[in-house]
């Protein structure tokens, strides 16, 4: 039969081995694009609740180091902003925090871009790329009316 202690050894090490359970990266930030702002453009980006995982409770998020055109909503998981013309940068590193209920912390630096080219555009609309596939052979399109090709 186990004595009084040792059970109550056991116990202890099974609990200490729950809590020690610190966050893990589960989805990284730089994976889940776009991480390039562009000035005078809003920019806006949540992140997935799944960036840190814990096994065992809630990951709760913040950040540290963030430019200061860049807001981090913790509630909604959401960066905000609108870089202007001085924040352009090849890459800012900040941190994301994320912490677990017994207080372990995950801190770990990702980096931004501010761009100051515009994104990328539709350079020749879908119309007038079709009127040059024209060739001898022959071969006739339909736009219907939602814009879906027909051949
Ligand atoms: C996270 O790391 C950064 C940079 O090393 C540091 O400035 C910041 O204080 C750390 N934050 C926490 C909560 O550990």
């Amino acid at each position: 039969m186990m004595s009084k202690t040792r059970s109550a050894c056991l116990l202890l090490a099974l609990l200490t081995s729950i809590t020690s359970a610190t966050p893990t990266v589960g989805w990284p930030f730089d994976e889940q694009l776009p991480d390039v702002a562009r000035v005078g453009e809003s920019y806006s980006f949540t992140i997935s609740s799944e960036t840190y995982q814990d096994s065992d409770s809630d990951v709760q998020y913040s950040t540290s180091n963030l430019p200061s055109w860049l807001k981090f909503d913790s509630s909604s998981l959401t960066f905000s902003g609108t870089p202007e013309t001085s924040d352009v940068t090849d890459s800012q590193d900040f941190q994301l925090i994320g912490k677990d209920s017994s207080g372990n912390i995950l801190n770990e630096t990702y980096s931004i871009v501010v761009s100051s080219n515009p994104g990328p555009y539709v350079k020749d609309p879908v119309s007038s790329q079709l009127s040059s596939l024209d060739s001898p052979t022959e071969h006739h399109y339909q736009l219907g009316v939602s814009s879906t090709l027909i051949v």
